[in-house]
């Protein structure tokens, strides 16, 4: 078969949040801050490397007021082409802090405690109608009007959870000449997680994801459960036995698995740099030549902050020779305290510090240290000298922090890792595993660690060290744009020869690169 040469496609990435975050001086100039989170860090990354355009929304009064400078047009920041959309705050509301979060958020990581919670009233049903539909309405728009005069094949790829909808508006306003390709950073659970939702919104979400060409996931136990939530609710959809892909009101859509890294070279440099350094100094005189244990999270309830120091409390009671010889460090960030969930968790974190700290502080030792606050060159000083990393989420659609860590880390240090983290699928082997809910098990892990023999520590962490850097951000994204370009190809070459077969049609979506067998 004879592929046509194709021009360079016009990639889009949309995502709430954006890439930057704006202030207004008083001089009316914008001072530029880079957003923060595991996402943008990783599709900033990238967005440097390749002309694309973003497509993000004005979260702040400083980013609504930069927007309205430019008129709402796209502006070239910082070698992104960036447009900014602008929801009602009240429509924001409803989309952000009602359905995003903590209504999906909690849905996929398995958060609701279902005896009391969540209560679908009638306010979540406005959020979901005059804000979570419109907000993604408008994303939709706003991507359609930044590619309206391009000849170039485009391809989309709308980010997460917030922009579930973005498929269903983006086929109606540009049918099939885009390649919509969502890719989704949290787990995606089994059908009964999904229950909760009632129907209509269930089968909306579902439905529009099915009008995308293909849906990335992390895992492939991300993507498998997609296909048997859409098997489930969907009615007339069908995977045919495979594991990979669906077919629904006749589109047969792939669902494959791109486990995301890190950008290696940048972290690296970000660990050498002298502020960083300076951070690590100040870090080592705190914790003298004691054994560092190390947490790095945003304050959230998926990330199990509050079991991590329960464990910690257990392993002080059950060894008292760790007593006054290690340091816990939690590094937290503060993260959507508007949901009254975050705000409560984030009191109970402290409390069990208090507390910890109440019972066996010294004069001379303080056993466990928040931080509170958002600083990545702190962040990764610390990783460079832990001696154990704790990553012991509930659910966690990949982990970052435990990359970073084990490409960092310059002690030999172990990593504690969450069998329900994505990332335990790369690094579980030479990690120490443990179940998020066993706080007795997180102890005794904790203990292994430490008097873990010399030998046995850096082999591990050289052999974790060696996965991380063999995986590259570069390649979590180039997978998902050859995939995309390979179906363009096999578009145009189909336009130009008379017929196709079903069999030939499944077979592009089967082929599609990237992803891992389970
Ligand atoms: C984390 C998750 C991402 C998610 C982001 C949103 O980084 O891993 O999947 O998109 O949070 O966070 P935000 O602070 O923008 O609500």
């Amino acid at each position: 078969m004879s592929i046509k040469k194709q021009q360079d496609p016009l990639i889009v990435i949309a995502s709430n949040r954006g890439p930057f975050s704006f202030k207004q001086e008083k001089d009316n100039r914008f001072s530029v801050d880079r957003g923060a989170g595991g996402l943008v860090t990783a599709l900033g990354a990238l967005a440097e490397r390749h002309e694309v355009i973003w497509v993000a929304a004005a979260m702040n009064d400083g980013d609504r007021a930069w927007s309205e400078a430019h008129k709402g047009k796209m502006q070239k920041v910082e070698g992104i082409n960036l447009k900014l959309v602008e929801p009602e705050p009240e429509a924001y509301e409803g989309y952000y802090n009602e359905i995003a979060n903590p209504l999906l958020w909690f849905i996929q990581h398995q958060l609701w405690d279902i005896p009391r919670t969540p209560s679908i009233s009638e306010e979540t049903w406005k959020a979901w109608d005059e804000g979570y539909r419109v907000v993604n309405k408008q994303f939709a728009e706003a991507i359609a009007e930044a590619v309206a005069d391009s000849e170039r094949p485009i391809i989309v790829l709308p980010q997460d959870y917030h922009l579930y909808m973005v498929p269903h508006y983006l086929r109606d306003l540009l049918g099939e000449r885009v390649q919509i390709q969502p890719f989704i950073h949290i787990p995606w659970p089994g059908p009964d997680a999904w229950r909760i939702l009632p129907q209509p919104i269930r089968n909306a979400i579902l439905s529009s994801l099915l009008e995308a060409d293909r849906v990335g996931f992390q895992t492939a136990k991300d993507a498998f459960n997609f296909v048997q939530t859409c098997r489930f609710y969907l009615e007339g959809a069908h995977s045919h036995g495979r594991r990979d892909g669906i077919e629904y009101k006749g589109r047969d859509v792939a669902a494959l698995a791109y486990p995301i890294s890190i950008d290696v070279d940048k972290v690296e440099e970000i660990a050498a740099e002298t502020v960083t350094q300076l951070e690590k100094n100040q870090l080592i005189n705190f914790i003298g030549d004691r054994d560092l244990i190390l947490r790095v999270d945003r304050i959230e309830p998926s990330k199990n902050n509050l079991r991590g120091l329960q464990a910690y409390r257990t392993l002080l009671e059950s060894y008292p020779e760790h007593r006054g010889k290690v340091q816990m460090l939690a590094l937290l960030v503060p993260s959507r305290l508007k949901v009254g969930e975050y705000e409560d968790y984030l009191r109970e974190i402290m409390a069990e510090a208090g507390l910890i700290n109440a019972q066996y502080s010294t004069s001379f030792w303080e056993p466990v240290r928040i931080v509170l606050g958002d600083n990545y060159q702190r962040a990764i000083a610390a990783m460079q000298i832990y001696d154990v990393l704790l990553v012991n989420p509930i659910a966690d659609g990949m982990n970052l922090v435990a990359k970073e860590g084990v490409l960092v880390n310059n002690k030999d240090g172990v990593l504690l890792l969450s069998e329900f983290a994505g990332a335990y699928y790369e690094l579980g082997e030479e990690a120490l595993t443990v179940s998020p809910f066993d706080v007795y098990g997180t102890a005794e892990a904790m203990h292994q660690a430490l008097v873990m023999p010399a030998a046995e520590r850096q082999h591990r962490a050289q052999t974790l060290r060696d996965i991380v850097t063999r995986a590259d951000v570069r390649e979590w994204f180039k997978a998902q744009v050859d995939d995309a370009l390979r179906a363009l190809s096999n578009q145009a070459n189909k336009s130009s020869t008379p017929a196709t077969s079903d069999t030939e049609k499944s077979a592009v979506a089967a082929t599609s690169a990237g992803a891992p067998a389970d």
